[in-house]
């Protein structure tokens, strides 16, 4: 990226030395590279994060140390997932990641599954247990239930014992939801989500009510929200950010709960530490796998990101910049 916005008319691919390592840090030769909505807000230059230009995109990898900077504790040779440090981001043959932001790729786990567990599956595990204190037996609502961090709430909501209700877009998406074991997966396009969240409820709403779209999803979610309910703020996709009238929080009992998953990394890398290896268990248990729309060539990086901004995509898109398992 020489310069910001549309990734058709700025994303190029450029030969480089290799990046770093710097002290702390490590260079990973790129397995994978997860796509989140993220990447697309930060080419465009409206991401909370501006890397200074020009940068090299890519929020998460899986990928294999291949130089080691001062004092890094890794070594060549060690397989690890993390997100890299910008501007050397994971859309590329080598990316850098901070040291102690290396988090251990088990043999065995294919390369997008890992790439796939770690910012999705992170920030949805964070925001359901630590912000939104999800309990068993509780109604957790989905919202884009078939994007990253929906498709992750998904899973980890049902593993957690909640009864999962969705929404999203059109039949594909709806089924993508179904298979991942919402009991109840809406249509968006076609059905009164605020209505059948009701019925679905008895009456009563959704006691955490996970919301990467903002805009509208949000304002509609404080219809259909519990007493002592939780919404949690994930994310804009649809754009327009909301505001909650402070009244409304007070007469019905409710919290509106902030999440920024990368927070942790700074304030308590700790409890990501702890989310990785629960992540890696359930994985191993076979309770969650990510959901992979598809994978594609790190070439195929435009046409990728194209999908992601146009609503086509079921889970998530792995780039792959070299082959293998
Ligand atoms: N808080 C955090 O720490 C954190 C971490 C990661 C991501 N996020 C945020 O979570 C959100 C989702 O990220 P993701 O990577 O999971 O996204 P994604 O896979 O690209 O999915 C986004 C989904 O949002 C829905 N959507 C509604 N309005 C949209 C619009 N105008 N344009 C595009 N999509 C729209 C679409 O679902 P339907 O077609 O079904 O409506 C779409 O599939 C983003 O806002 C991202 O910034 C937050």
């Amino acid at each position: 990226m020489h310069r910001l916005g549309d990734p058709a008319e700025v994303l190029q691919l450029d030969e480089v030395d290799p990046p770093g390592p710097g002290p702390g840090q490590v260079r990973v030769a790129v397995h994978a590279v997860g796509l989140n909505f993220p990447d697309l807000l930060m080419i465009a230059g409206r991401y909370q994060e501006r890397p200074p230009l020009p940068f090299t995109p890519g929020l998460e990898v899986a990928g294999v140390v291949t130089a080691c900077g001062e004092g890094a504790r890794h070594v060549p040779g060690d397989r690890v997932m993390g997100a890299p440090v910008l501007p050397a981001g994971g859309l590329a043959d080598e990316a850098v990641l901070p040291d102690d932001g290396c988090y251990e790729w088990p043999a065995g786990l294919p390369a997008a599954d890992a790439a796939g567990l770690f910012i999705t599956y992170q920030t949805a595990y964070v925001g359901l247990h630590r912000r939104a204190a999800l309990r068993a037996g509780e109604v957790l609502l989905v919202h884009a239930g078939a994007s990253g961090v929906g498709s992750a709430a998904i899973q980890l909501g049902k593993a957690a014992g909640a009864t999962v209700i969705t929404t999203s877009g059109g039949p594909v998406k709806t089924a993508a939801c179904r298979d991942l074991g919402a009991d109840v997966a809406l249509d968006h396009t076609t059905d009164d989500w605020v209505a059948a969240v009701k019925q679905a409820t008895g009456g009563r709403g959704a006691d955490v009510i996970w919301d990467p779209v903002g805009g509208d999803v949000f304002d509609a979610s404080r219809k259909c929200i519990a007493f002592e309910g939780r919404l949690v703020v994930v994310g804009f996709a649809g754009g327009r950010i909301p505001e909650v009238p402070a009244s409304h929080v007070l007469v019905k009992n409710y919290s509106v709960v902030g999440l920024h998953w990368g927070s942790y990394r700074r304030f308590e890398p700790s409890l990501i530490a702890e989310a990785h290896a629960e992540l890696l268990r359930l994985h191993a248990a076979g309770v969650v796998r990510p959901l992979i729309d598809r994978e594609l060539p790190l070439e195929q990086a435009v046409e990728a990101l194209h999908l992601l901004a146009t609503r086509q995509v079921a889970g998530k898109v792995i780039l792959r910049p070299r082959p293998g398992p």
